[in-house]
C-alpha cells in the first residue's frame, strides 16, 4: 500500500497539534495524520494529552478510567514503554489518555520540573520512532505547556470560521514565552485551516485573513467539512481505515505529504 512517490523526510520529529480552542480538528488532524505517517512507513507514536481521550478512542481504545494512560507517566513517574500500546494500525503506537488526566493540571503544579515532565519521558523512547505526534486539549495549561516543551515543532489548526483568529494571540504568546523559557527549539510549523466549506463565503475571507497573519506558514492543504471525517471517530477508526477515498480521507494525505516533505526541507 505504499506510495512511492512521497519523499522520504527527515527522521525523528516531534510535532505538537496545538489551539487552546476547543472543536477545532485538533484531534481529528492527530489520529488521521499518525494513521497516514504510519501508512507510509513511518513508525510513529501519537501521545493523547488531553482528558476528554478523543483521540484515544478515535483509534479504537476505550477511554475507561481504569486503563493506564499517560497519568500514570506523567504524575506516577511509571515507565512509559509499560504505558505504550500497539494500534491496529500500520506502524502506529500510542500513550492513552483516560479521564483521571483531568486532576493532573493540578496535581502536576507542586512537582517537581512540572513543564518537564512529558519531554523527560518521551527522552527515554523517542529513538524507536520516526514521528511523535502529540495532541493537546483545549487550553494553555500545564498540560499544553509540556508538549510545547517537548516537541520540536507545532502545529496549529485553525477553523474556517468567522471567529478563527480570535485567542490566536493568546497562543503565539504563549509560543514565544515557551520558547523564550522552556524551549529554545521550537518552531511553528504551520497553520492548517480545517472544515473549509466553499460554500460558505466566509471561509474564503478567513482563508485569506490567516494567511496574512502566518504569512508563508499556513499549509497548502485544506481541510474541507467533510462528515466521513466525523464518522470515523465513531468507530474507532482512522479515515484512510474507514472510507480512504471521500474528500476527507485525500485532504488527510496530501496535508501529511506536505508535513513529510517540509520536515526534509527543514533539515536540507
Ligand atoms: N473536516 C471536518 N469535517 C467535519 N467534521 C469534522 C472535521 N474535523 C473535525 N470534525 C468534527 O468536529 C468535532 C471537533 O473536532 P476535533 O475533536 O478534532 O477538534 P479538537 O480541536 O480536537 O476538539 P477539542 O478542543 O475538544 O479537543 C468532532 O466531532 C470532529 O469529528
Ligand atoms: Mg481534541
Amino acid at each position: 500500500m505504499k506510495d512511492n512517490n512521497v519523499f522520504r523526510g527527515d527522521n525523528k520529529r516531534i510535532i505538537a497539534i496545538a489551539n487552546q480552542k476547543g472543536g477545532v480538528g485538533k484531534s481529528t488532524t492527530a489520529v488521521n495524520l499518525t494513521a497516514y505517517l504510519g501508512y507510509y512507513g513511518y513508525k510513529t507514536l501519537i501521545v493523547d494529552m488531553d482528558p476528554q481521550s478523543n483521540s484515544t478512542s478515535g483509534l479504537g481504545f476505550e477511554s475507561g478510567s481504569d486503563r493506564k494512560s499517560i497519568y500514570n507517566i506523567l504524575i506516577s513517574g511509571e515507565s512509559i514503554n509499560d504505558i505504550t500500546c500497539k494500534t491496529d494500525f500500520s506502524n502506529l503506537f500510542i500513550i492513552p489518555s483516560s479521564i483521571q488526566l483531568a486532576g493532573a493540571e493540578v496535581e502536576l503544579v507542586t512537582s517537581m520540573k512540572r513543564e518537564y515532565r512529558l519531554k523527560e519521558a518521551i527522552g527515554k523512547i523517542n529513538e524507536l520512532y520516526d514521528y511523535i505526534i502529540i495532541d493537546c486539549p483545549p487550553a494553555l495549561g500545564l498540560l499544553t505547556i509540556n508538549a510545547l516543551s517537548a516537541a520540536g515543532e507545532v502545529i496549529i489548526p485553525i477553523q474556517c470560521e468567522y471567529y478563527a483568529l480570535e485567542g490566536l494571540g493568546q497562543l503565539l504568546n504563549t509560543i514565544k514565552l515557551v520558547r523564550e523559557n522552556l524551549n529554545p527549539e521550537l518552531e511553528i510549523a504551520g497553520a492548517l485551516m480545517t472544515m473549509f466549506d466553499p460554500r460558505i463565503k466566509l471561509s474564503e475571507q478567513v482563508l485569506s485573513e490567516v494567511k496574512k497573519y502566518f504569512s508563508s506558514k499556513v499549509y497548502n492543504t485544506i481541510i474541507p467539512r467533510n462528515v466521513r471525517l466525523s464518522e470515523a471517530p465513531s468507530y474507532g477508526k482512522p479515515i484512510l481505515f474507514y472510507d480512504p477515498d471521500c474528500k476527507g480521507a485525500l485532504a488527510y494525505k496530501d496535508f501529511t505529504k506536505e508535513v513529510i516533505e517540509n520536515g526534509s526541507k527543514r533539515t536540507g
